[in-house]
């Protein structure tokens, strides 16, 4: 039986201002059956692992290098993020393939680096309104999970989002039979590539555009095991109904 997962991706919003928006959610939340997760910008990661830590919730990163350190100004090690108090990062996001170029090969190689610093990894794919009108969605959604999953995945430290792009902060979401239909197929793939084991264990995320009138009908969806939350997640208030439908 798979744990709910609920993980919020603050994305570059956030300030130490913000922190008592964690603080809001743990009171409203003690439910130990649902896993949270909260992504702030890295430079709340270490304030809000400290905040944290005697709660169920856990804090991560938003991407992480692939190189162990070294000369690489500006990029975050995996060890450093799991140093900092992260205990999982989001990678290949779409507006990080978008804004920094990224590729399957290199979320692969960033999530190598996340499982080998003890991270989780939440790897997200997710198809362009033009790639699904085109009804490529499905070759999209595979090709993106067979590349930027690393061999290194088990059933814990392996999570997968998907996140239609067109649904992300769009207030468009996708029908459940279309959420479905992609949830059982990177199942179905997991399941052949890693077998029952890794395949039945992996968590699945649908994210964009999930709401508080939305998420009881996302999360009925078959193989939904939670939801990757971004601008709902920035205050407990919003985020905190989320949590509750799961
Ligand atoms: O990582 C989160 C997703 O990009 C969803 O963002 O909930 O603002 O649509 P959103």
């Amino acid at each position: 039986m798979r744990r709910k997962l609920a993980a919020g991706n603050w994305k570059m919003n956030g300030t130490l201002a913000d922190l008592e928006q964690i603080e809001a959610l743990i009171s409203a939340h003690p439910d130990p059956s649902v896993d949270l997760l909260l992504c702030p910008p890295a430079t709340l990661i270490h304030p809000a692992a400290a905040m944290v830590r005697d709660h169920p919730l856990t804090i991560g990163g938003q991407d992480c290098h692939a190189e162990t350190g070294g000369a690489h100004t500006g990029d975050i090690a995996a060890a450093q993020l799991a140093d900092a108090g992260a205990r999982a990062v989001i990678l290949g996001h779409s507006e990080r393939r978008e804004d920094h170029e990224e590729d399957s090969e290199c979320v692969r190689a960033k999530a190598r680096a996340a499982h080998a610093a003890g991270l989780m990894a939440v790897i997200c794919v997710g198809e362009s309104l033009a790639q699904r009108e085109a009804l490529n969605t499905l070759d999209i959604i595979g090709g993106q999970v067979s590349a930027s999953v690393p061999d290194t995945a088990t059933g814990e430290n392996l999570v997968i989002a998907y996140e239609p792009i067109w649904a992300i902060g769009t207030g468009r979401i996708p029908t459940p039979d279309q959420i479905g239909e992609v949830h059982d197929f990177i199942r179905a793939r997991l399941e052949r590539r890693f077998g029952a084991g890794v395949g039945r264990s992996a968590r699945l995320l649908y994210g964009g555009s999930v709401k508080p009138d939305n998420a009881a009908t996302v999360f009925a969806v078959s193989n939904v095991d939670g939801a990757l939350v971004g601008g709902a997640s920035l205050s407990a208030a919003e985020f905190s109904p989320i949590i509750a439908a799961l």
